[in-house]
Formats: C-alpha cells, sequence, structure tokens
C-alpha cells in the first residue's frame, strides 16, 4: 500500500467490534446451553480463526457477514467433540491462549498450529499453570512454542501468581477453572482487561475479582446471551491519533468500547495535551461504550510506565506515532511484552520511525521518542503486524512524499476495511 500526504481527516466513522471480546463471545457461546446470539462481531482473520476452531470441536456457528451477526449453537460445557484436523488459529494469540483453557478440560487430544509468527509466540505462559491444573502438553517445536497437543483431564482448581500482567494468560486459567474441583484463583502484576471476567459473569458463572486477582468456581451450565459487541478502542486508536495530528482535522468515532481496563489511550490522550471528548456514554453487560471525538492538537511528550501500561498495550506503536509528531520527550517504560507480540513491536518501531527520520531509541523495556522532528515518507516492512501496518500508515499521511507499506494486507486480522475507512475521512 503507498501512502501520500493528506491534507485533513474530517466526519464521523465507525470502527469495527472489539476483537478480545468477540473472541470470547465465540467461546463462552459455544460452552453454553442454547443460542447465543452476538451483534457487531469482529470479521476480522483472528475472530475468524476461533470460529473455525470451535466448528471444527462439532459447534455449528452462524456468521452473517453482512450484518455482522453471529448465532453460536452452543453445546454445553461438555459438548465439545474432538476435531479430526489441527486447530489452526492462524495469526491469533487469543485464540491459541484462550482455546488452550478450555481444550485443557476436553476428554480428548488436540493439535494447535498457526502462522509463523505464532510459532514464535511464548507458549510457556500458559502451559505452566493449565499443567499444574492436571492438562498435559507436548510441544512439537523447541521454546514451548506452537505447533503442541493438549490432552486434557480432570483438572484441580490452583491459586497462581503470573509473572506477567495478560489477559490471555488470566483467561486460560478461568476458562479452566469452570471445570476444576475447587476454586481457581489468578493474580497478574498489574490488572489486565477484564472481558473474560465481564463475560463470564454475564453468562452466569461465578466470578469475582478483587484488585488484581480474579477468581472462578468450577461452574454446571452456561446460559445462552445475546451480546452486543462495541466498537474496538484498539481500531479507533488509529483515527484518535490521526485526527490529532492531521491539520484541519476533526473526527467523530462512533460507540467505542472504554471498559476501564482499556482507555489507557484516553488518559494519554489527555495528558499529551489533546483535545478530545468523550460523549453518549452507555453501559452493555458492564461493558460501557462512548463517542469519542478528537480534533487537531498540539501534543506533548508524556511518560507511560507501570499500571497503565496493560491498559493500551496494542496502542503503544500509535502512541509512539503519536509521540514523534509531540513536542518534548515521550519515555514508554515496563512495556517488555512489546517484544512477544504479533512482531518485536520495540524493535519495528524503532527501524521503521528511524527510517522516516524521527528521533527514537529502543530500551529494554520500551522506547524513547524525542518528538517533534519532520517525518519523511519510507518503505515501512510491517513484518506482517497489523498494528504496525495501521500505526504506520497514520505516520506516511502526516510526512513528506510517499510511504510504502510491505504487507498491508495484515490488516485484516483486525480491522478489513481500514483503507477504505481512512479514505471516507479524506473527502
Ligand atoms: C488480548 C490480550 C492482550 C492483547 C491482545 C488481546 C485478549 O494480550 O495484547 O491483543 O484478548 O485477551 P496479552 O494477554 O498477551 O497481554
Amino acid at each position: 500500500m503507498k501512502i501520500t500526504h493528506y491534507q485533513k481527516l474530517r466526519g464521523e466513522i465507525t470502527v469495527p467490534g472489539d476483537k478480545s471480546i468477540s473472541h470470547r463471545s465465540i467461546m463462552l457461546g459455544s460452552l453454553a446451553k442454547g443460542t447465543t446470539e452476538v451483534t457487531g462481531f469482529l470479521q476480522g482473520a483472528d475472530c475468524l480463526s476461533s470460529i473455525s476452531c470451535f466448528e471444527k470441536m462439532g459447534i455449528t456457528i452462524e456468521n452473517n457477514v453482512k450484518t455482522g451477526t453471529v448465532r453460536i449453537h452452543g453445546k454445553g460445557l461438555h459438548g465439545l467433540t474432538k476435531p479430526s484436523d489441527i486447530l489452526d488459529v492462524g495469526n491469533s494469540g487469543t485464540t491459541t491462549r484462550l482455546m488452550s483453557g478450555i481444550l485443557a478440560a476436553q476428554p480428548f487430544t488436540a493439535t494447535i498450529d498457526g502462522d509463523a509468527s505464532i510459532r514464535k509466540r511464548p507458549m510457556g505462559r500458559i502451559i505452566t499453570p493449565l499443567s499444574m491444573m492436571g492438562a498435559r502438553f507436548e510441544s512439537l517445536a523447541a521454546d514451548q512454542c506452537a505447533p503442541f497437543k493438549i490432552t486434557g483431564g480432570r483438572l484441580k482448581g490452583i491459586a497462581y501468581t503470573s509473572p506477567v500482567a495478560s489477559a490471555q494468560v488470566k483467561s486460560a486459567i478461568l476458562l479452566a477453572g469452570l471445570y476444576a474441583d475447587g476454586e481457581t484463583s489468578i493474580t497478574e502484576p498489574f490488572l489486565s482487561r477484564n472481558h473474560t471476567e465481564l463475560m463470564l459473569k454475564a453468562f452466569g458463572t461465578d466470578v469475582r475479582s478483587n484488585g488484581t486477582t480474579a477468581t472462578v468456581r468450577p461452574a454446571s451450565e452456561l446460559t445462552a446471551q445475546q451480546i452486543s459487541v462495541p466498537g474496538d478502542i484498539s481500531s479507533a486508536a488509529y483515527f484518535i491519533a490521526a485526527g490529532l495530528i492531521t491539520p484541519n482535522s476533526e473526527i467523530t468515532i462512533k460507540n467505542v468500547g472504554i471498559n476501564p481496563t482499556r482507555d489507557g489511550i484516553l488518559t494519554v490522550c489527555k495528558a499529551m495535551g489533546a483535545n478530545i471528548q468523550i460523549s453518549n456514554i452507555k453501559d452493555g453487560i458492564g461493558e460501557p461504550a462512548g463517542d469519542i471525538t478528537v480534533s487537531t492538537s498540539e501534543l506533548h511528550g508524556c511518560t507511560i510506565e507501570g499500571d497503565i501500561i496493560p491498559k493500551l498495550i496494542d496502542e503503544i506503536p500509535i502512541i509512539a506515532v503519536m509521540a514523534a509528531y509531540a513536542k518534548g520527550t515521550t519515555i514508554i517504560k515496563d512495556a517488555q511484552e512489546l517484544k512477544v507480540k504479533e512482531s518485536n513491536r520495540i524493535d519495528v518501531m524503532v527501524k521503521n520511525l528511524s527510517a522516516m527520520g524521527a528521533d527514537i531509541e529502543g530500551t529494554e523495556d520500551g522506547m524513547i521518542i524525542h518528538g517533534g522532528r519532520p517525518l519523511h515518507g519510507a518503505v515501512i516492512d510491517s513484518k506482517l503486524d497489523h498494528r504496525i501496518a495501521m500505526s504506520f500508515t497514520i505516520a506516511g499521511g502526516n510526512s513528506d512524499g510517499e510511504t510504502e507499506i510491505t504487507g498491508s494486507e495484515c490488516v485484516n486480522i483486525s480491522y478489513p476495511a481500514f483503507y477504505n475507512d481512512i479514505n471516507l475521512l479524506m473527502r
């Protein structure tokens, strides 16, 4: 994809449904008795991987791509059947780790595999606690990476202290905990996104949160639900940034999920001096949503560290782009998790922003950006990481000359209509 400088971005936009909530709706819908109907489902490749994996385990899922409505005919907690084929998770870490929590308790063996990026991502973080609960893993690759086999069985509840703040790890343990013989709890260093806890509660299970500890009791049945998925704040983030850094711009992004465990980008924008307003706030199964309006702003640098990091972990690439356009220095710390995302996002941001003329250095756990240098177009290798491709589209649209993003079709992972939506705002 080639991008040239855009003059201004104006208008209203609706971003696709939240990726995390869409994945969870397929998984809990499959384990519930009855039909779960999901509106606003994200039709991105990652969530489609979750659908195809549960279909392979005997669940009927009707996906109306046009309306974005998905109907999952759940078969109850014990209704999954042994897949006759490998469970292909594509590029999706969420499918891999959450589904592993469910597979840990099934009376069969299944094999999980995915693309080249998935095969590099750390799975020891779920293999360790799920093995403690009683599941058996056989990694078919080095370093506990995919592909791996899981043989489920009777599970016992554990009280686990996780070394990482990760909703995927937390969710895997909580989902396994539905089947364990006693209470299961997980404590993380900082609170990560709580969509699993909220949705488990909505499906009628006994799940409680206390600070950074989440606890689940074994469930006898999950009840099918109606789920309305709000827009994904991680997708909205590209338009938030674009509206702030592009001259003469004003953008409203409608119905965006603003769960407090996901809204770190809003806090950071305010700290950087952004013109940003939230209106029409609505509550849906504990998942609030609102309209976000941004307009061109003089941004300044800030320090981002500590417990806010899990609340904006996927937004750090686009925050780094905003920081390159801001006055002064932005310091991002405590974000070593960036190294094990779809790509090593510290290295990829440093390499690509430097190629555009930005003053950025990578650190062990983040990056330091001295903003305010004019950026110029460059050839950007997205490393097939959707968040990198979208972040550099916004950077390219605000720099001199042409930017070429290689592998930009990877936006299909979380936002298939991304380039179309940017074009709508340019008119
Ligand atoms: C997600 C959790 C986060 C996030 C990912 C989606 C989820 O990953 O980066 O895009 O849906 O639970 P970690 O749990 O690895 O932090």
